[in-house]
């Protein structure tokens, strides 16, 4: 139960700082997720009433703040894709006060670290009254939204101290993957793929990566030690991701950073690429990779300063990073690792208090 502990509870052990270490810890989270969904026979297992519930809903809505919303997003997609059920991705404290329409069965997921964000609780209370079902998707059991809602899903995570969120991010994508196929189970369709056995491979993708810091840090300090601005681009699954690491290297360094989907950037942030603006691409999506590549070239041609992290099989020869191939679901558990690293080494170069950034807090108790 992590509410009620504070950083000087936990130790950091030989790190740094907390960011670093929960970085680190996510081959092991990928790990800890797996065996707690997992029955004796090996098979993925979820409680029978929010099998029942996504069976029943004719939509998801799926609710979040910050880091959470990002993973949120990610979420739409794996359900979608996999279990075939329409979703909308909202912000909280838009969704508050900005209801769309909503469908006759609609089913309410919460995504949340802390399971304490005001701006959540505050939609969680309006749907409640309005009678319909909730599920909360939280790293606190105990917490307001998972005692407020019908169904909780536990990210089994461990407590995550650092304010930018990391770890939490990728066990909620993990978590939603496997709600995605348990979903896809109860209604009755056929999958190609075990998602226990693809994230033991993810775990495997995420190792590798961690041992790769000294890469990362070189591109954080080619690339951001003394930028004033970033931009982080990508398509498909890649922009959720660029969302994300855009959020984490703003919250930590400061840095002006936007995340762009690569086919809007002709539609107007193209006129913010000057010589030397730093834009890291991610390419990992096959479906995309020719237009994502054309955008690099795009902005390369206008003098941007480009990094490109590509996924092995997509591969190019300058590309700086190249993460191991895992299924395609899942990339964004893989390529916002870089990502979080580099963004941590970014407000390393920068002198910032990566563990406690300014003017933010790790729990948002207010609306
Ligand atoms: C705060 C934190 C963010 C987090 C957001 C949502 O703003 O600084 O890192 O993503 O709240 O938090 P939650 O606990 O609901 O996931």
């Amino acid at each position: 139960y992590t509410a009620e502990l504070d950083a000087s509870d936990i130790e950091k052990g030989t790190y740094p700082h907390f960011m670093l270490k929960e970085i680190d810890e996510q081959p092991f989270v990928m790990r800890n997720i797996i065996n707690q969904y997992q029955n004796e026979n090996g098979d993925l297992k979820l409680d029978d009433d929010i099998r029942a519930a996504m069976k029943d809903a004719d939509r998801v809505y799926i609710i979040a703040c910050g880091t959470s919303y990002h993973a949120g997003l990610v979420g739409k997609q794996l359900i979608e894709n996999i279990a075939n059920i329409p979703v909308e991705s909202h912000i909280a404290s838009e969704f508050v006060y900005n209801m769309p329409l909503l469908s006759e069965k609609p089913l309410f997921i919460f995504i949340s670290q802390s399971g304490e964000t005001a701006d959540s609780r505050a939609v969680l209370v309006e749907v409640k009254k309005l009678g319909h079902k909730a599920l909360t998707i939280t790293n606190v059991p105990g917490s307001t939204l998972s005692r407020e809602a019908d169904y909780t899903l536990n990210l089994y995570a461990g407590p995550e101290i650092a304010v930018a969120s990391t770890k939490a991010y990728t066990a909620q994508i993990a978590v939603l993957a496997i709600l995605a196929v348990d979903s896809a189970h109860a209604k009755g369709i056929e999958l190609d793929f075990n998602p226990l056995q693809e994230l033991a491979i993810v775990a495997n993708a995420m190792e590798v990566l961690c041992d790769q810091k000294e890469e990362m840090e070189k591109i954080a300090r080619e690339f951001l030690a003394v930028t004033r601005n970033c931009f982080f681009i990508g398509r498909a699954a890649d922009y959720y991701v660029c969302l994300e690491a855009a959020l984490k290297l703003k919250e930590i360094s400061y840095i002006q950073a936007e995340g762009f989907a690569g086919g809007e950037l002709k539609h107007g942030t193209i006129a913010l690429i000057e010589e030397g603006t730093p834009v890291i691409a991610l390419a990992t999506q096959e479906h995309v990779n020719l237009s994502i590549r054309g955008n690099v070239k795009e902005v390369a041609a206008r003098g941007a300063y480009t990094c490109v992290i590509s996924m092995d099989g997509l591969q190019e020869e300058d590309d700086r990073i190249v993460l191991p191939k895992i299924h395609p679901f899942l990339t964004p558990l893989v390529s916002v690792l870089p990502m979080q690293l580099i963004s941590y080494y970014a407000a390393l170069h920068r002198d910032c208090d990566v563990d406690k950034p300014r003017n933010l807090a790790k729990s948002v108790t207010v609306e």
